[in-house]
């Protein structure tokens, strides 16, 4: 398959790109399905990005309120010498990377570093993968790159073998957007992704004081608001149904018990919408609201945990001055050096 928009001509040879998202995809009609017929309506996150929806995200990292972007690279920005000196990487697998913006700080110090040969971006957004395999390939001469269009909870196994030292970077704490157990399914997906020298680079946001979060998901200009009914137009375009986006308010609030962010959807009067493609009537009381997304804040406790249940070791613990965010260098458990343990260098 071509990019669609490659920048500038480019040597076929530098870009690959697999899509696993077939035209007989059925997982936002199953998803509507399930998530708009249980007791409190609920819909996965992923769906969020079409691309007005990643466009809008892009904003997202630029508002004053929405500190995770500028904290991780500031993160990424101090240490990323020191993480190309730790991984010797010569392939950077990256889930979720959308416009890659921060990766290429990344990509920077590992080129300048002399291993890097190989990006493979993983997401859902078919434009977003193609756009930036095509961006990078003419910004990093020699550099090859493996687009792989998928949803991290299905398609994981589909990321290319090995060819060299590896890290997988997941950053932005789009982990948190994963409800505790599907989190820890897909972190252990990632973790035989890795070979005993292989290591994960992951990016998570702290708990802090509930105003800074709820700030952060609740802007004055309403760009989150904007991005939470976008949604809403998603399920109008792909299946027929037929929203008013003002006919619900943006809601976002810190569950303090579960220590995440929640974002919703509420209805502002009584209706009914009618989901065409599924011949779904979904009734809405006034008030009523939908769950549309969770951002899980993390402790150094809860990351060990997590990391641990998908047998990772923590290797390296950074974060900003302020300790807004964290990110995080693991490695499989049991590849550093003990008494039994194989090592394969
Ligand atoms: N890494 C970037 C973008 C974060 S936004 C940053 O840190 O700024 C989250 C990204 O993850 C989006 O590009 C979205 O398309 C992708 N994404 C979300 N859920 C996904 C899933 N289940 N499978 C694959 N990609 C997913
Ligand atoms: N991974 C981002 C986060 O949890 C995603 C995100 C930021 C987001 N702002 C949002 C998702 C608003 C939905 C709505 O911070």
């Amino acid at each position: 398959m071509e990019p669609t928009t490659p920048a500038e001509p480019v040597a076929d040879a530098a870009i690959r790109i697999d899509s696993h998202l077939g035209a007989d995809e059925r997982t936002l009609a199953e998803d509507v399905l399930d998530g708009l017929t249980r007791p409190f309506k609920e819909l996965p996150p992923k769906h969020f990005y079409d691309s007005r929806g990643a466009q809008l995200f892009d904003r997202i990292c630029e508002l004053p309120e929405y500190y995770p972007t500028r904290a991780e690279r500031t993160i990424l920005t101090d240490s990323a010498e020191e993480l190309s000196r730790l991984t010797n990487a010569a392939e950077l697998v990256e889930l979720g990377s959308g416009t890659a913006s921060k990766t290429r700080v990344l990509l920077d110090a590992l080129s300048a570093a002399g291993t890097l040969e190989r990006y493979i971006p993983v997401d859902v957004t078919e434009s977003v993968v193609r756009e930036c395999a095509a961006e990078l390939t003419g910004e990093y001469p020699g550099l090859r790159v493996h687009g792989v269009i998928g949803d991290l909870e299905r398609h994981l196994d589909r990321v290319p073998p090995a060819e060299g030292s590896r890290v997988v970077a997941f950053l932005g704490g789009t982990i948190g957007n994963f409800p505790p157990g599907s989190r820890r399914r897909v972190l252990r997906k990632i973790a035989s992704l890795l070979g005993p020298d292989d290591h994960l680079l992951l990016g998570t946001d702290l708990v802090k004081d509930p105003e800074i979060l709820e700030a952060a998901y609740d802007d004055a200009q309403g760009v989150t608001a904007e991005f939470n009914r976008n949604l809403l137009q998603v399920l109008n375009r792909e299946l027929g149904a037929d929203f008013d986006p003002d006919d619900f308010d943006h809601v976002a609030l810190f569950d303090a018990e579960h220590e995440w962010i929640e974002m919703r959807l509420r209805a502002r009067r009584e209706h009914t919408t009618i989901v065409r493609d599924l011949d779904l009537p979904v009734h809405f009381d006034a008030g009523e609201e939908m769950r549309t997304e969770i951002s899980a804040k993390f402790t150094a406790e809860r990351l060990q945990s997590d990391l641990s249940a998908a047998e990772l070791e923590l290797v390296h613990w950074l974060t900003d001055p302020e300790e807004l965010f964290a990110l995080t260098l693991s490695r499989p458990a049991g590849a550093l050096a003990e008494p039994g343990a194989q090592r394969v260098d």
